[in-house]
């Protein structure tokens, strides 16, 4: 007999809006709006922001254009893309610790490192990485299972654990011997910090001038590079052996050559695109999955639904179980169209354009944010609600692509995509079946932008176990 504690009853009939900063009705003043950027960027936005398909005009940071329409969004990330590159302050806040990797590259540069690493995402080797992904879930759930209902669980750690080792385990094979909580630590710390928009950014100011909480980011990212120039040595040491080793992103990297130039990636580029996939492969994925289940503790007949699918799902072989739930991929969708775990895409124009008739200035910034596409008033039908039944099949294929998008779009769009999506639908899926999550009363957790968005404080849950554990 299988003991399935109740689900609350109370917010059955009310629907729930989740926590988000309420968009100002009145313009900042300058200075309001440097320190609510440095505080936390998605606080900045204000009503018509969500309710015109493009905002434009001159700020702090220049003249800005925030686009907002889908048809506009096409047009600047891939009808007209070769007009627009990485924007600098972006390029501040991540190139520090990321380096010259995918995600910051332009050029050449970045043509070879994404055709290198384009076979690791297709979808027959991401799916060739299902049983991986189910074996590291099931760890850790085996890890939930002894504790007592009602412990206190870190949710955001546990997420940021898991999407780790499930990286570590493919994409790297194993090749990161460290343990977690040093990568972790270090990576909370760089967000923390690099992550943080500094005034000085804002205005330009020379390099020379030193910005206090990049200093504080400094001994996060030595760690990165030392930990970088490990695992490349160890690869090259065991390739130099004549050792047979995956082909793995590390292999790839290594033997990455330009088919024109015959070159090489760099000793530099090579660590700096492995730090980036760590970096922009769990963290971006932990925050989605945390998301996903503190809106599921708040919505009983939705996380019921889920259960019952995980349920029914673990009784199929690993392989089918990604078409047999459509309420937790719909949940998933949904939580990262109210949290995009990328809130802010960014770009600077190289020559002067125009959308929907407005002027794009040369060399000026254009925003494209997923967080208020996402929450747009003309693009969405209750934009501020936790509805997932619009992700669910039939009303899924009705969303304009270009209204949807947390990982981006065009040729710089998330080359994990699917590695992110399948992993969390088997993480979701292997969780539920076995535990649920609550929120204590009376605590709760605010969208936090530090490159990425996350739960503040970090996202601590109670757990009830599904069913007793059983003897052996
Ligand atoms: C829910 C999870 C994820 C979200 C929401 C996400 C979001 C994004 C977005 C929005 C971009 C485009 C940035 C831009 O246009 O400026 C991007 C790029 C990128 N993502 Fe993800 N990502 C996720 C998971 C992953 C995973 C699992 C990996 C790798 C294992 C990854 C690696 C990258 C890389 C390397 C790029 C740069 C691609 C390029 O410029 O060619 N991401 N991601």
């Amino acid at each position: 007999m299988v003991d399935i504690p109740a689900l609350p009853r109370e917010a059955a009939k009310r629907p729930y809006r989740p926590p988000a900063p309420i968009p100002h009705t009145k313009r900042m003043s300058r200075l309001q709006f440097i320190l609510s950027l440095r505080r936390n960027p998605v606080e900045t936005w204000g009503v018509w922001h969500f309710e015109k398909p493009v905002v434009s005009g001159v700020t702090v940071m220049g003249h800005v254009t925030v686009v907002s329409a889908p048809e506009a969004i096409k047009h600047i990330m891939v009808d007209n893309v070769g007009n627009y590159v990485k924007d600098r302050l972006q390029l501040k806040v991540l190139k520090p610790g990321l380096g010259e990797g995918l995600l910051t590259a332009e050029g050449e540069n970045w043509k070879v490192a994404r055709r290198t690493l384009a076979p690791l995402f297709s979808p027959r080797a991401v799916e060739g990485f299902t049983q991986a992904m189910q074996n590291q879930s099931a760890a850790m759930v085996t890890r939930l299972q002894k504790l007592e209902n009602g412990t206190r669980v870190n949710v955001s750690a546990e997420m940021a654990r898991i999407t780790f080792e499930i990286l570590a385990d493919t994409l790297f094979s194993n090749a990161i011997t460290t343990d977690q909580q040093k990568f972790a630590k270090a990576f909370t710390s760089y967000f923390e910090n690099q992550g943080r928009i500094s005034p000085l950014d804002i205005f330009n100011a020379p390099a020379w001038i030193p910005r206090p909480s990049k200093i504080m980011a400094q001994p996060a990212i030595q760690f990165l590079e030392g930990e970088m120039r490990q695992i490349i040595a160890r690869r090259r040491a065991q390739i130099a052996r004549g050792e047979t080793v995956s082909r793995d992103i590390l292999t790839l990297l290594l033997e990455a050559n330009d088919p024109e130039t015959g070159q090489g990636l760099s000793e530099t580029e090579v660590g700096a695109n492995i730090v980036t996939f760590i970096g922009a492969g769990h963290e971006t994925t932990a925050n989605a999955l945390s998301w996903t289940l503190f809106l599921l503790a708040k919505h009983p007949q939705i996380l019921a639904e889920v259960e019952a699918e995980a349920d029914r799902a673990g009784e199929l072989p690993v392989a089918d179980w990604l078409e047999n739930l459509p309420m937790t991929r719909a949940a998933f969708e949904e939580a990262m169209r109210l949290y995009p775990p990328a809130p802010t895409l960014s770009r600077t124009a190289i020559a002067a354009d125009e959308v929907m008739g407005i002027t794009i200035p040369a060399k000026s910034l254009v925003v494209i944010s997923p967080y208020i596409v996402h929450r747009h008033k003309l693009l969405w039908d209750e934009p501020n609600y936790f509805r997932p039944e619009r992700f669910l099949p039939g009303a899924r294929e009705k969303i304009d692509r270009f209204a949807y998008i947390p990982f981006g779009a065009g040729p710089r769009v998330c080359i994990g995509q699917r590695f992110a999506q399948h992993e969390a639908v088997i993480i979701l899926a292997s969780l539920l079946r076995q535990v649920r999550f609550s929120m204590a009363k009376g605590e709760g957790v605010v969208p936090l932008q530090r490159i990425t968005l996350r739960p503040s404080p970090k996202l601590e849950m109670l757990i009830t176990q599904r069913h007793p554990l059983r003897a052996g």
